[in-house]
């Protein structure tokens, strides 16, 4: 059953053009395709057999030029003989959006119809040679009920609009994963934008006509991700017309089709209003990220599924670059690598493990994960370490030259680059043929004779792989003795630094120049050191967080005291008393150092997880920083809690980000009324939600006030309701029954992926309240009830027990009888029943 990269084939038939024609109405679509084959050239194989994919559709009829061929309908497809080297096939099938749950292929959202055909959606829509390396010309005809739907969308330009029917055009030979449709009625945002060359781009953004006053910060980052990819990368867009629909049932963020980029509403609506100043920089970079595929992922797009990283990775890669220029480098680079190791790295320990290009697949939308993109991502960082901006730059333009118009691999990419840098890549495609984390550990000797620093270097991998690590010595003032990039390739692996008149600091593996664990030497002095004094923002809070889980796990091991020293004084220094207030990323950096190590993270370094231990310890260490630094918080935040208008400047944020999380800590020691004087006053969602935080810690008298305030003031806007739903689900104070009752909200949809995300996603990271047998009941009914209406999302939430074989005995035994329980379900979806038996296995 699974699909192997291995047994990769040519397509023995290629498409020259597609004609599609789409007739819509409430209780049927019509879907009639024209497509002309072609007997691919580089295939010798001597066959005239051609099967096409297709599931749950309805054939009315089919033709070969013009004729009755011969035919037959297999399991997913339809297999037709005796064909010609080139010939036109013509077939007309009906299909039910209007029944269509899965939110894959062709469905609807609020009435109006829209598409999600990658990976394998298109299928559902036509009979097609639905692979990502065949691909052709696009054209698509469109007819509705014109009473009922004014837009009617499709990929390329507008060549013909008469009454209810369009007729669009894509010149952009693609894959049909790329193929998309709207049709519906939705109100319009449109700009222009003047491409380097002077060509200028219509951008149209649809969504429905309540949310029209929300779209104005999406335009603009979209024009900012066409000027940043023309300036960073020097690549313009290539049509004359880009458009965004923004739909509210969508199972993922977005999606990049040419020219017709599809999005979830969370992904697009954006006001100052609504949105956190997290959700700004999310959304911008998604927008930029779906732009960014135009280049790369459509124009040079994947052979086959496996290559996904191809396109995910070094996409995800040049949308942490955007962000990184647009705002500060190193908060992204700490919120990027905090994402990492909490939840890629925890997949690398969990039964889903799988490399960043996997060797086989059941059903590939569970390939869509945190290993594929950020591990992938940071593979193609590591690639832009090893051959700084320049080079990188230089491989981007190989590899556009060789291959823009192509469907290509993994190793065609890290080829370009190795070709045009003359660089041997040949040990580094390690990262993408081994699993799991590498581990690495750093011991250093420094010898006063001889003033020498000696550094060794070891990997406990099965294979040697090949990385960057950037590091820099360090003199007992933080200035740099000595910094640059060390190439590790061995096993074992010594450098000496020479000349060493002081014994100096290491701070390692700066910016997290590679994906790797690494256990260092460093003295518990030494870190609390960097913690204050490396320039590497990285570090310094890297260290703050291995101070923090020490403190959490083992308290015993360091000595708190002189640890809040230090954090007082990075909390003091920077702007208390005035005397270093220079850079402007400083308040979020003293945030992020303040912010401790997630549970899910700290379950990791369990060797079993307990998760009634770990939510304890970590209490314990946050009311011990409220003992502690109380009195400092009351006074920061009062210091930073001054009206000043809105603005998304990094000063800004930082203001906001550390007087909130003051504001945090100060509502866990039990006063409340700040959090709710700010509650009421907040000029931005961003701080309005913070308070709602903070009043949710525990139960006090202003708690559901606020909750019920909230709630009247935003009960029609669906994308606060969203935030409304997950801050309960996520309260320390939710259990089985209260997320009951959410359920039972009128405003609860099961149908709608953001909201079930926002309860039962939330729910199932509330750890000390989700994992009882109550939890596990509630979340395995779901899954059972999602396998039917939508697998895509049920497999999601079924990866919530990946991690079932870490729990302690107990909590271990019921997630599996979950596990059981549900492969045991008629009609398992290959969705959840590849979830299931990798756990199982
Ligand atoms: N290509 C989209 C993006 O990352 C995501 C598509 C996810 N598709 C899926 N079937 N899970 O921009
Ligand atoms: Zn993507």
């Amino acid at each position: 059953q699974p699909i192997y990269r291995k047994d990769y084939t040519l397509s023995e038939y290629l498409i020259h053009t597609t004609e599609l024609e789409f007739d819509l109405t409430e209780t049927q679509t019509i879907v009639t395709s024209k497509i002309s084959f072609y007997k691919n050239p580089k295939s010798n194989k001597k066959t005239n057999i051609l099967f096409l994919d297709g599931i749950d559709l309805e054939l009315i009829s089919i033709l070969v030029d013009k004729a009755k061929p011969d035919y037959k309908l297999v399991e997913q497809g339809l297999e037709i003989n005796n064909l010609a080297d080139e010939f036109i096939l013509e077939i007309k099938n009906c299909i039910h959006p209007e029944k269509n749950t899965s939110l894959y292929g062709l469905y609807q959202s609020n009435g109006n119809f829209c598409t999600q055909c990658e990976a394998h959606g298109f299928r559902q829509i036509t009979y097609y040679l639905d692979r990502p390396d065949v691909l052709s010309v696009f054209t698509t005809h469109i007819k509705a009920d014109k009473q009922k739907y004014l837009v009617l969308l499709s990929n390329g330009n507008l060549i013909k609009q008469i009454n209810g029917s369009t007729t669009w055009h894509d010149p952009t030979p693609k894959p049909c994963y790329l193929f998309a449709l709207v049709v519906g009625n939705f109100a319009l945002k449109e700009d222009t934008y003047i491409t380097l060359s002077g060509n200028e781009v219509t951008l149209k953004i649809y969504v429905q006509a309540h949310n029209i006053n929300k779209t104005q910060f999406a335009m603009a980052a979209l024009k900012r991700s066409f000027a940043w990819e023309e300036k960073r990368f020097g690549l313009e867009y290539d049509l004359d017309i880009y458009m965004i629909v923004a739909v509210d049932d969508f199972n993922m963020g977005a999606m990049e089709n040419k020219g017709l980029n599809i999005f979830n509403t969370t992904y697009v609506l954006a006001s100052i209003d609504t949105v956190t100043d997290k959700d700004f920089i999310d959304i911008e970079a998604v927008i930029g990220h779906e732009y960014f595929h135009n280049w790369t992922g459509n124009r040079v797009t994947c052979r086959d599924w496996f290559q996904l990283s191809l396109k995910e990775g070094l996409t995800v890669f040049r949308d942490q670059e955007f962000t990184s220029d647009l705002h500060t480098r190193s908060i992204k680079r700490i919120e990027d690598v905090n994402t990492l190791r909490t939840l890629q790295f925890a997949e690398d320990m969990s039964s889903m493990q799988h490399l960043v290009r996997p060797e086989h697949y059941i059903e590939m939308n569970n390939f869509y994960t945190l290993t594929v993109y950020e591990k992938g991502a940071e593979i193609i960082r590591m690639v832009h370490t090893f051959l700084g901006e320049v080079g990188f730059q230089k491989g981007m333009q190989l590899y556009f030259q060789r291959f823009d118009g192509d469907a290509v691999t993994i190793d065609d990419f890290i080829q370009s680059m190795s070709d045009a840098n003359n660089f041997d890549f040949d040990q580094f495609m390690y990262w993408y043929s081994q699993s799991g984390t590498p581990e690495v550990s750093i011991v250093s000797d420094y010898n006063h004779n001889d003033k020498t620093f000696k550094v060794f270097i070891r990997q406990h991998s099965q294979c040697d792989y090949f990385f960057p690590l950037r590091f820099a010595l360090l003199d007992d003032t933080g200035t740099k003795l000595e910094s640059g990039i060390l190439t590790v390739k061995d096993k074992e692996q010594i450098f000496i630094f020479n000349n060493m008149d002081v014994e100096p600091t290491p701070s390692w593996l700066r910016g997290f120049s590679a994906p790797i664990k690494l256990k260092s030497d460093l003295t518990f002095k030494q870190k609390i050191f960097l913690v204050r004094h490396d320039s590497d923002a990285f570090n310094q809070w890297d260290n703050a967080q291995q101070l923090w889980l020490s403190l959490i796990l083992i308290p015993s091991s360091i000595n708190q005291d002189l640890f809040f020293d230090a954090i007082e004084k990075v909390l003091k220094n920077t702007f208390l008393d005035g005397s270093c207030v220079s850079l402007v990323q400083d308040k979020s950096l003293i945030c992020e150092i303040l912010t401790l190590p997630s549970e899910q993270f700290l379950h990791q370094q369990q060797e079993i997880i307990d998760v009634f231990e770990v939510h304890d310890k970590r209490e314990k260490v946050i009311n011990k920083i409220i003992e502690r630094f109380k009195l400092l918080f009351s006074k920061i935040y009062s210091k930073l809690n001054i009206y000043q208008p809105y603005e998304l400047t990094p000063e800004a944020v930082g203001n906001r980000a550390l007087k909130n999380i003051c504001l945090y800590y100060l509502a866990i020691s039990g006063e409340f009324e700040l959090a709710f004087e700010q509650f009421k006053s907040a000029n931005c969602m961003n701080d309005k939600m913070a308070s709602l935080k903070a009043l949710i810690v525990s139960d006090n008298s202003y708690k559901n006030i606020a909750l019920d305030g909230f709630y009247h003031e935003f009960k029609n806007d669906t994308q606060v309701m969203d935030k409304y739903f997950s801050i309960q689900s996520s309260a320390s104070t939710a259990n089985v029954e209260s997320i009951k009752v959410l359920m039972q909200h009128k405003l609860f949809s099961f149908n709608t992926p953001n909201r079930l995300r926002s309860v039962i996603g939330s729910f199932s990271q509330n750890y000390v309240n989700f994992h009882n047998q109550q939890g596990y009941e509630l979340l395995t009914n779901i899954i059972i009830k999602l396998n039917q209406s939508n697998p895509q999302i049920g497999a999601k939430l079924t990866s919530v027990y990946n991690h079932w074989q870490r729990f302690t005995p107990k909590l271990k035994a019921l997630q599996k009888q979950q596990l059981e329980k549900i492969l045991a379900i008629e009609n398992l979806s290959n969705n959840i029943f590849e979830i299931i038996q990798a756990a199982l296995k």
